[in-house]
């Protein structure tokens, strides 16, 4: 697979061969029995794979990460290949078109992504569309974002209007305040600038019949006390959890040649470079809070092994996004594979014997 990935990407460019992928998804998403193959051949569906986190049932804990379906465009056939939830977005509130091309490349020596795409979104408008449809049984989470363009100051207004339009479709909102690779200066890291992004969404959910979580999602680059910060103030409001961590922009021993890296430029690394970073951050929040509240956990998961330590960290979730792009379309049916391990097969069935 990292042979085919590695050719594709030479010969078409790293973001060219995704959205080759989100064509061919969008394409399974038109046809009900493509759907139904890629339920049957890639989907793990076992009772000791459920979750219930914050009101919602999982049906498994492996969530496609944000940036893969960025406009709500192929959440179906990703579930239909056995994720257990999907994280579209990030959404802002107008159409924008990121940072000029190329902007994705793969490192394949390092099993890694590094992008500096600046939340290309098509806009809310156009995500509507997608979400509006039926999609039962599918649990959709939607990350959102301010514009680029939108000062600082005004922030808070475009993420309550993707929050306020999107509400009913979504089951979750991941509120992105993470390393943002067009505007390095816009990354709100005070208690100030967070809460005045949150305060708006609290209060509009307030005043609504169902109720939706809104998580925090944080960078891997945060200071120790950043990340104490940011786990003290779900602890302090009505934040529900915390997602932790995007991509990195300090990636750490990379076996990628200077030359290579010289000629992609800058961005934020994704894949194994990740790995034990996110995973030091998951247990840091997990610490903190002792415990007490739900840690999507994302950042390097390329194999079980990955998953089952980020969830010995503390992580309640998991997400994958560049694991996906190496390992292939099965690879959320193999890493939930790998978390039905026969001690947790044998607490399923005595307590289906206790019900019975
Ligand atoms: C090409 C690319 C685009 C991404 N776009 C977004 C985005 O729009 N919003 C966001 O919150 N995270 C985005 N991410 C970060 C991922 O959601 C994830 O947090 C990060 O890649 C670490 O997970 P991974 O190592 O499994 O890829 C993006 C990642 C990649 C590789």
């Amino acid at each position: 697979m990292r042979r085919v990935l590695h050719i594709i990407s030479r010969l078409f460019g790293a973001e060219r061969a995704h959205s080759l992928s989100v064509l061919l998804l969008r394409i399974a998403d038109k046809i009900p029995t493509c759907k139904w193959f890629l339920r049957k051949f890639y989907a793990v569906e076992d009772k000791a794979l459920e979750r219930e986190v914050f009101g919602l049932r999982f049906p498994n804990p492996i969530g496609m990460a944000a940036g893969y379906d960025r406009n709500g465009e192929i959440f179906r056939p990703l579930s239909a290949l056995g994720f257990g939830f999907v994280e579209i977005g990030t959404v802002t509130p107008r159409p924008q078109q990121g940072n000029p091309k190329p902007r994705v490349f793969a490192l394949p020596e390092d099993c890694a992504i590094l992008n500096r795409i600046g939340l290309a979104s098509k806009g809310l408008e156009a995500v509507l569309e997608n979400v509006r449809k039926e999609h039962k049984g599918i649990i959709l989470g939607c990350n959102i974002g301010k514009n680029t363009v939108t000062p600082p100051e005004e922030a808070a207004m475009d993420y309550l209007r993707v929050f306020r339009n999107l509400y009913q479709y979504i089951d979750y909102f991941a509120v992105n305040v993470s390393y943002n690779t067009t505007h390095k200066q816009y990354v709100p890291r005070t208690r100030e600038s967070i809460m005045k992004i949150l305060e708006p969404l609290f209060d509009f959910r307030r005043g609504q019949n169902q109720y939706r979580p809104i998580l925090l999602k944080i960078s891997p680059d945060l200071t120790n006390e950043e990340i104490d910060l940011m786990t003290d103030i779900m602890v302090d409001t009505p934040l529900d959890g915390i997602i932790a961590t995007n991509a990195t922009t300090h990636p750490q021993g990379l076996k990628t040649s200077q030359e290579v890296l010289r000629k992609a430029g800058s961005g934020a690394v994704s894949g194994s470079p990740l790995t034990e970073r996110s995973i030091e951050v998951v247990r840091r929040v997990y610490e903190r809070c002792n415990g007490t509240y739900p840690i999507i956990g994302v950042g390097g998961l390329m194999t079980g092994e990955d998953v089952k330590r980020m969830m010995e960290a503390g992580a309640t979730l998991v997400q994958t996004y560049t694991g996906f792009v190496y390992n292939g379309l099965g690879f959320a049916g193999d890493l939930c594979k790998s978390l039905i391990t026969p001690e947790a097969a044998d607490a399923e069935n005595s307590s289906e014997t206790e019900k019975e």
